[in-house]
């Protein structure tokens, strides 16, 4: 394959020796590497008629800012690798952050030199594949709308004013999500799963379901069943309340032991 490879090529710089490293891994492979300095093209048009000239059939940038921002909308599969002030100091600025959010959605492949860095990425810019297949799924389904981050507090005004909170995710973890619908009052309907049903207990604090049918069927039930969803409600903010005290709880004991265990080794 003829790639195009852009980097920050100033000499002696990390970028330059990672850049002629990763080169050649893909000469070795038997792609033909077209090594370009991203500081030599101002537009995305440049790398328009470069891509044409050099007949290149997909696209590799160092530094998603610097690098990625120029391949976007060349209608060439990219990949990006991020460089280190990519983290650092460009997600900082909010154009910057926005600019490269979009390089991660439109990019095929990411890659982050350290476990660190990956995990600031993320943070960041939650996972690109994964947002790029809600939002086509999300584009089929009828009556569905992604809506974008939003502050915590208008956040909370928007759940405030929705009829039920669902959280039909497969993968496990601790939804912050599900507390903060119960202690706003609202209902939730959650898949059953583990980490949900640690504070959703069926018909007590919410309602749990196990597949698109049972999530209808209890939904409808919901809808109809006002004094469900009052019980619900008042189980669910009353969960929160213990729950939190219980963490505070656990978070006092835990450090407190932390202090018995320094005062052994005294
Ligand atoms: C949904 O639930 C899962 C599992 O408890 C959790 O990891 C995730 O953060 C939750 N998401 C929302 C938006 O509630």
């Amino acid at each position: 394959m003829r790639l195009l490879f852009l980097a920050v090529l100033r000499p002696h710089t990390g970028n330059a020796v990672t850049a002629q490293r990763v080169r050649a891994h893909l000469e070795a492979a038997g792609h033909v590497c077209v090594l370009k300095d991203a500081f030599d093209f101002e537009s995305p048009s440049e790398i328009a008629n470069l891509i044409l000239a050099e007949n290149c059939e997909a696209a590799l940038a160092l530094h998603l800012y610097r690098g990625g921002r120029l391949l976007q909308g060349h209608r060439i599969p990219f990949g990006v690798i991020f460089g280190g002030t990519d983290v650092n100091e460009d997600a900082n600025q909010a154009e910057k952050n926005t600019v490269m959010g979009r390089v991660l959605e439109e990019a095929r492949f990411a890659v982050a030199f350290t476990e660190s860095m990956k995990e600031m990425a993320q943070a960041q810019w939650v996972d690109p594949v994964f947002t790029r297949e809600v939002k086509a799924k999300v584009k089929r389904a009828a009556g569905v709308r992604l809506i974008g981050e939003m502050p915590q507090e208008d956040l909370h005004a928007v759940v405030k004013n929705c009829f039920a909170v669902v959280n039909s995710s497969v993968s496990e973890g601790m939804s912050a999500a599900i507390l903060e619908a119960m202690d706003l009052e609202v209902p939730v309907l959650a898949r059953n799963i583990p980490g949900n049903a640690a504070m959703v207990k069926h018909e007590v604090t919410g309602l749990l379901f196990s597949n698109p049918q049972e999530f209808v069927h209890l939904a409808k039930r919901l809808v109809s069943d006002p004094a469900l969803e009052k019980e619900i409600v008042v189980n669910g903010r009353e969960f929160v309340r213990m729950y939190h005290s219980w963490q505070v709880e656990r978070d006092t004991y835990q450090q407190l032991i932390r202090k018995l265990e320094g005062s052994t080794e005294d």
